[in-house]
């Protein structure tokens, strides 16, 4: 070839020589139908579950149902470009996510692709959105505390790293609300958190994105949309490839936690999926593989053993119920899938109690080692006090004449109920939870108001700050000695000597006229009969 040969020539000839020019085969099915997001193909064999299918036109989706002459294909775009007739291939490939670092502080949609406007995502590793769960041997017991800031959850039924909770109630409950503000805390934490939005309103997406922004550590956060409006097999695969971004954090030694709201619009996108793929419907009309569905998916949240690098991931799946129906499929499904549940009552949050989290019926079945000795010790017998006030409040309801002891119960049970009220997006820290409790054993808090509870709640905070700034005696709210120690006596009266001051500066700004001492303030309207007893009482 002589010196004057130009370049692209060189180039071409040498692609040439590289090029292997022999028959190859090469699979082509042909899509038969195609609708809602999910395409019938025939003459295509040799394609294995959850394999990549490739159309004709560019568009992706994935192998749902292998029948004998048919195929059902789940597609990852918009339908509307594929079209009966067209040609598939398989890739060889199952449905792969980027994974890393770089997806922190975005949001993305579930096939890591960005949704924020702010540039590419470039990360080097992908791995695929089904993954066998850690083995019995490779994990380790719950026993690390994750600090939702809700004090009614870290009072009651304290979560633990790598524990599976279901946060499950009606529409409008708080249920996002309680997830989000679990997020929020995470920002005086170590733990990565991710939120997937399945099936979600594009308003309530961005309400969620908008709090972790503004009161969280957004550049710790991953937020993930499968709106209502994108095709179902994005919606299908988000949970999925969430657990897949959140486990790499687990398998590198880090602390992970994954909110999925909801697992009911999810079992509703595979149910569409499996009625249109023609699959038997079982109860409820949902195909029979929906327990596993989320079996697998939920098994893969775990604590890691030291061997492993001792990471953790903690699952917080939503579910909705239909006018408090816990005894649903879906419901009872997740409920016997998950390590607990935290039910959110209608009732409760119509009454005004939020976060309306039922303390019947909700439950941490690992057990109180989750729960940050400092802060067991703090709470006591705040469980048992809580349930027996409120058998003793049904009681006196029906005309029952409390005497000195009763009216006691009372009063401090509706001021632990006034503690367990907190406001949206304001979770507490550990500090502030030991302070209040403290403060309520101590019997500090029995004769405030609402409204001067709510006063010194928000009060609190700073004043334990700048405390500790300049008084040796509490310790830094955040240091680890505070959660893993006992807190000693010499501490605790400091910091209850320290709260009197801010107790009557609460009081005095709230004057008891503002609300019946110890009263609820909403039972007036919600229980005309409560009212009336408590006027009885006094
Ligand atoms: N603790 C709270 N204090 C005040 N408002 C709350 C609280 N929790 C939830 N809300 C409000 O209740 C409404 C419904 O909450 P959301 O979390 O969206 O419910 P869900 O996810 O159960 O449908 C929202 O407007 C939210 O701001
Ligand atoms: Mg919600």
């Amino acid at each position: 070839m002589s010196a004057d040969t130009p370049a692209w020539r060189v180039n071409a000839q040498d692609t040439l020589q590289h090029t292997t020019l022999a028959p190859q085969t090469e699979h082509r099915g042909r899509v038969e139908e195609i609708g809602d997001g999910v395409a019938m193909i025939s003459g295509l064999e040799n394609v294995g579950l959850e394999e990549v299918l490739q159309f004709s036109g560019g568009q992706v989706g994935f192998a749902q149902v292998l029948n004998d002459d048919s195929i059902g294909c789940v597609l990852l775009d918009t339908s509307t470009a594929v079209q009966a007739g067209d040609t598939v291939h398989g890739t060889g490939d199952v449905v792969k996510v980027p994974v890393g670092d770089a997806l922190l502080g975005r949001v993305i949609d579930p096939l890591g692709r960005p949704l924020d406007g702010k540039g590419e995502i470039v990360t080097t590793q992908t791995l695929p959105i089904e993954r066998p769960a850690p083995s019995i041997i490779e994990r380790d017991l719950v026993t690390e505390p994750v600090q939702t800031g809700i004090i009614a959850v870290d009072t009651l039924f304290a979560l633990g790293r790598g524990q599976r909770e279901l946060i499950v109630g009606d529409h409008a409950t708080g249920k996002t609300t309680l997830a989000i503000d679990t997020m929020i805390a995470q920002r005086s934490s170590d733990m990565i958190c991710l939120y997937v939005a399945v099936g979600q309103k594009t308003s309530s997406v961005r309400r969620a994105i908008d709090a972790l922004t503004s009161q969280g550590n957004f550049a710790r956060c991953i937020v993930m949309v499968a709106g209502s409006a994108s095709a179902p097999g994005l919606q299908w695969i988000a949970p999925y490839a969430g657990m897949t971004m959140a486990e790499h954090f687990r398998d590198t030694g880090q602390h992970a936690l994954i909110v999925i709201d909801d697992l009911s619009k999810h079992a509703a996108t595979h149910r569409e999926i499996a009625l249109l793929t023609r699959q038997s419907p079982g109860r409820e009309a949902y195909p029979g593989d929906v327990f596993y569905l989320h079996a697998r998916l939920l098994e893969r949240a775990a604590k890691l053993s030291p061997a492993k690098g001792g990471g953790s991931l903690t699952a917080l799946p939503i579910a909705e119920t239909d006018s408090g129906n816990l005894s649903a499929y879906i419901p009872t499904n997740l409920i016997s899938i998950t390590d607990g549940q935290i039910v959110l009552d209608a009732a409760l949050f119509h009454q005004g109690q939020k976060p309306a989290v039922d303390v019947g019926l909700s439950v941490s079945r690992v057990g109180g080692k989750t729960q940050a000795p400092v802060l067991r010790k703090a709470a006591g017998t705040l469980r048992l006090d809580y349930a027996q006030f409120l058998e003793l409040e049904v009681f006196t309801r029906f005309g029952g004449m409390p005497d000195g002891h009763v009216r006691d119960q009372l009063r401090r049970g509706e001021c632990i109920r006034a503690i367990l009220r907190q406001p949206q997006h304001q979770p507490l820290r550990l500090i502030d939870e030991v302070a209040l409790l403290s403060a309520l054993h101590a019997g500090l808090l029995d004769t405030l108001s609402p409204p001067a509870l709510a006063s010194l709640r928000a009060a609190l905070p700073d004043a334990l700050d700048r405390e500790a700034q300049t008084d040796r005696s509490l310790q830094s709210p955040c240091s680890p000695a505070l959660a893993e120690g006992g807190m000693q006596d010499d501490t605790r009266d400091a910091l209850l000597n320290m709260m009197k001051p801010l107790i009557t500066a609460a009081v005095q700004g709230n004057p008891p006229d503002t609300g019946p001492p110890g009263g609820h303030e909403s039972d007036g309207k919600a229980n005309p009969g409560a009212a009336s007893t408590s006027e009885d009482i006094s």
